[in-house]
């Protein structure tokens, strides 16, 4: 009955969580509010903030389990990958408890850990399932065939959904992090105001970038065009007009391809490994038409899908305590020496 004591420090946000015996018991997240005012992350500022949150939210996270320090069992801390100073805080933190404890240390994987955050319900997937894995650094198709046993069979060769959604919002002059705002436009506008091409990838890969720049030509050119112009065809103040006349349809329009960008690769991956246990992950599957689209394309593919809850999409330690728990189960433990890494498959 192994209670772990979890630390997320990989980008933004600080966060700890306990979990005893495969239950969370605590989940406590600080967001940094310091980087919203320049537009996405500053690493040497992420680091910072890390030093001054980690101690006041591990408390919090012990406080709310009703444990004690000395009831902890294993530190489990998220090792790769991230931004590599905010990174280095976890870990320090996480390994210095450990050796003053003299209890076992267990090295998480970030993206495996957005994966098994599926596993924290009562309601779980069974083996192998699909994950949709869509963060803001991230996009993957990974086959989970058990808690400890999954491979990526599907990725984006370029950006990341959710960067898809913050570049977006940013073009649109919506404050960082954008997903949520657009998110939220979304709902009161018109999904096929707008067209904007699906790329054509091969295999089960994706890619975001194209996209991206159709949307900014499309932007520069007040709607009248995708492609690029040497001479914008519409004067900043026209541009600004037509943004603030149809967000939501924007918004929409956006939304709508980036979603059928990821399920119709979710749809072909089912479709070739057989597979009709199909789960979603990382901080876009806060979005609430991917959520949607999934249910219904699931009723029609006769998929069981499973969504974990809102705090457990986003980054969080209770994905990582809950990957801990599998790994204090296999006796995976990590050496006192181990470094984290900034880029590191699993
Ligand atoms: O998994 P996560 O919290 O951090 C990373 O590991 O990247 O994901 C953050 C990403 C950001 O790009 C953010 O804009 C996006 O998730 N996001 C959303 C929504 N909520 C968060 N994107 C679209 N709709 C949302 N509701
Ligand atoms: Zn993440």
């Amino acid at each position: 009955m192994p209670a772990i004591l979890a630390i997320e420090s990989s980008c933004d946000e600080t966060a700890a969580a306990v979990c005893v015996d495969g239950m969370i018991k605590s989940n406590i997240i600080a967001t940094q509010q310091v980087h919203q005012k320049y537009g996405g992350v500053v690493p040497e500022l992420a680091s910072r903030a890390h030093l001054q949150h980690i101690v006041p939210v591990v408390d919090e996270a012990l406080n709310q389990s009703g444990l004690t320090i000395r009831d902890i069992n294993a530190i489990a801390f998220t090792q790769a990958p991230g931004l590599i100073g905010a990174l280095l805080v976890g870990a320090q933190f996480a390994k210095s408890l450990a050796m003053s404890l003299t209890i076992p240390l267990i090295a998480v994987h970030h993206m495996q850990a957005h994966v098994l955050a599926n596993l924290i319900p009562e309601h779980k997937p069974g083996f192998p399932f699909l994950c949709l894995t869509v963060s803001g650094g991230h996009t993957q198709i990974v086959r989970c065939d058990s808690p400890l046993d999954m491979k990526v069979i599907g990725q984006t060769i370029d950006d990341a959904a959710g960067e898809a959604f913050d570049k977006t919002a940013k073009m649109l002059g919506l404050p960082y992090p954008g997903g949520p705002l657009i998110d939220k436009y979304a709902k009161e506008g018109n999904p096929h105001a707008y067209r904007f091409t699906e790329p054509q990838i091969p295999a089960l890969d994706f890619s975001f970038s194209g996209l991206k720049t159709s949307i900014l030509y499309f932007l520069q050119n007040a709607g009248k065009s995708n492609v690029y112009k040497e001479t914008f065809l519409v004067s900043p103040e026209e541009r600004q007009a037509f943004i603030s006349a149809n967000l939501n349809d924007i918004c929409a329009s956006v939304q709508e391809r980036i979603i059928s960008i990821l399920l119709n690769k979710l749809r072909k991956a089912s479709h070739e490994t057989g597979i009709r246990e199909i789960c979603l992950a990382g901080g876009v599957s806060a979005n609430s038409g991917l959520r949607e689209a999934i249910k219904r394309i699931g009723s029609a593919e006769g998929w069981n899908v499973y969504i974990p809850a809102f705090e457990y999409c986003t980054d969080n330690a209770a994905m990582i305590a809950i990957t801990g728990h599998y790994k204090f189960l296999a006796s995976q433990f990590a050496p006192l020496d181990i470094s984290p890494s900034a880029r590191a498959s699993w």
